[in-house]
């Protein structure tokens, strides 16, 4: 029976294709700050700054390729049983060849009504002000803002507490509920953590291995180990 890897991506994973990151040293997103584009009262606020901003991602993201980090998680599946938990709404590791990948925070490509029962559509166009649902109620971004649940929490914590081996990639761990994940993974389980600047330097309980690389370098390289080990 093939082991069962978890991955838990975040920003850090598509940094090196050209996606940015949200905490970078200036505290801002592509120049917003956070809660005013990525919060229920933003959206209120300024709905056309908000639908702005994520038809600016959408675009970016058209133009983006996945980079060697994603592509090697794609390679492992050929010997391990890999399952991606990732912060990201890009789909970058599924275009990478990844198959099976949970999106805690939405995402880009999709909207969905702001009316119950909140129908999701496929979208890779602009969204603006009068783009509506089935029912006739407004379109927004299928992402999970600051403040609203997080529907899928409990299908990834699931899916973590099976990990033989958790792969933690890119993420500043600042986050909730989606930092609390990794401590999902049964005690004694090995965890490494790829991420140029990793927020912890000891897991009590877990085996941690960190590695202080970019994701598309540091990752190839655990994959290669990984499956060397697996024959
Ligand atoms: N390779 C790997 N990691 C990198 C790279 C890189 N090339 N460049 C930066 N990093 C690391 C940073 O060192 C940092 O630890 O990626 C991490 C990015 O952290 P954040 O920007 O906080 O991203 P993330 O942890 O994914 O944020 C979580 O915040 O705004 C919300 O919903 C949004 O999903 C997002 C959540």
């Amino acid at each position: 029976m093939k082991k069962k890897i978890v991955v838990l991506s975040g920003a850090g994973m598509s940094a090196d294709s050209g996606l940015r990151t949200f905490r970078d040293a200036d505290g801002l997103w592509e120049g917003h700050d956070v809660m005013e584009v990525a919060s229920p009262q933003g959206f209120r606020s300024n709905p056309e700054l908000v639908l702005g901003f994520y038809n600016q991602r959408r675009r970016q993201l058209l133009k983006a390729q996945p980079n060697a980090g994603h592509k090697a998680l794609a390679a492992l599946e050929d010997f391990y049983e890999v399952h991606i938990v990732t912060q990201n709404v890009d789909d970058l590791h599924e275009r990478a060849g990844s198959s099976e990948v949970l999106h805690l925070h939405g995402e880009l490509f999709k909207v969905r009504s702001t009316a119950p029962p909140y129908p999701v559509y496929e979208w890779k166009k602009d969204l603006v002000l009068g783009n509506l649902c089935a029912q006739g109620h407004q379109l927004r971004p299928h992402i999970v803002w600051f403040g609203e649940e997080v529907p899928l929490l409990p299908e990834a914590a699931s899916i973590t507490s099976l990990a033989d081996i958790l792969i933690v990639i890119g993420t500043s761990l600042q986050v909730y509920p989606a930092a609390s994940l990794l401590y999902y993974a049964r005690h004694g389980t090995t965890v490494y953590f790829i991420d140029p600047k990793p927020t912890i330097d000891q897991l009590p309980n877990y085996e941690l291995h960190l590695i202080a690389k970019k994701a598309s370098e540091g990752v190839p390289l655990l994959v290669s180990e990984l499956l060397t080990s697996s024959q």
